[in-house]
């Protein structure tokens, strides 16, 4: 008998990681170098400070800035020609579209150490206002012979929806139908997801972590053109 059946994939996500075996030697030692010398620079100072993201008690503070304009070095920019290549990657292989036009970005890079108590994770959150979010990860914390992901500084995404699983088991090995979906990161490793998927990061035993998540928006004829309310003002006269 003919069958009439019809079955579309709706509303996924997709998380692309990716490696660089073809990195020069002393390429990711040098970036950490400079992300280091960022994160440290940008540090809240006591007494606050303008550009203070979250309250200086806790790691996840830090001044707002762009490591990737801020630090003009050679590494850099070929770290942001990475970025962007990997970026393009990921359009063309989730949305089937090659961006010729640009990519605009900034980083604030990200530094946590065991030492001073850093090492307890990130809380849930989102980049709702970056198209794209690509985070590098040039040291993850992970102590070796650690197996449990909560344990090793796993990237974890949640589903949007918060559905989660359903009485019935998930045989499709296409399908990611859990309520989150760990990633391990490795040294190396660059991670990219849209901004609006909700993540964060565990525990992680090892010394410190660095990461360099950089967020991206995708330039198109189609980009919202906002202009300051003043500018505006003034144009109409
Ligand atoms: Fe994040």
């Amino acid at each position: 008998m003919e069958q009439d059946i019809q079955i579309d994939t709706i509303y996924p996500r997709f998380v692309m990681r990716k490696r660089f075996p073809e990195l020069a030697p002393g390429f990711n030692e040098q970036l950490m170098e400079l992300a280091i010398a960022d994160a440290m620079a940008n540090r809240v100072p006591a007494g606050g400070h303008d550009r203070s993201i979250g309250e200086d008690v806790t790691h996840l503070a830090h001044l707002r800035h762009n490591f990737l304009d801020d630090a003009r070095d050679p590494v850099v920019a070929q770290f942001i020609k990475m970025v962007d290549h990997t970026v393009r990657e990921y359009l063309s292989a989730v949305y089937h579209y090659d961006h010729e036009g640009e990519i605009d970005m900034m980083s604030d890079t990200f530094w946590q150490n065991r030492e001073e108590g850093q090492n307890v994770g990130i809380n849930c959150h989102t980049h709702f206002k970056s198209d794209l979010v690509a985070t590098y990860y040039l040291n993850t914390g992970c102590e070796p012979g650690e197996d449990n992901p909560l344990r090793q500084g796993a990237l974890r995404f949640y589903d949007p929806q918060n559905l989660g699983v359903r009485p019935w088991p998930n045989r499709n090995p296409g399908l990611v139908q859990n309520g989150w979906y760990n990633i391990v990161p490795e040294p190396g490793m660059m991670v990219v997801f849209e901004g609006h998927i909700p993540h964060d990061s565990t525990y992680f035993g090892g010394e410190q972590r660095l990461c360099i998540p950089v967020m991206c928006d995708v330039k198109t004829s189609r980009s919202h053109i906002k202009k300051p309310v003043s500018e505006l003002l003034r144009n109409q006269g």
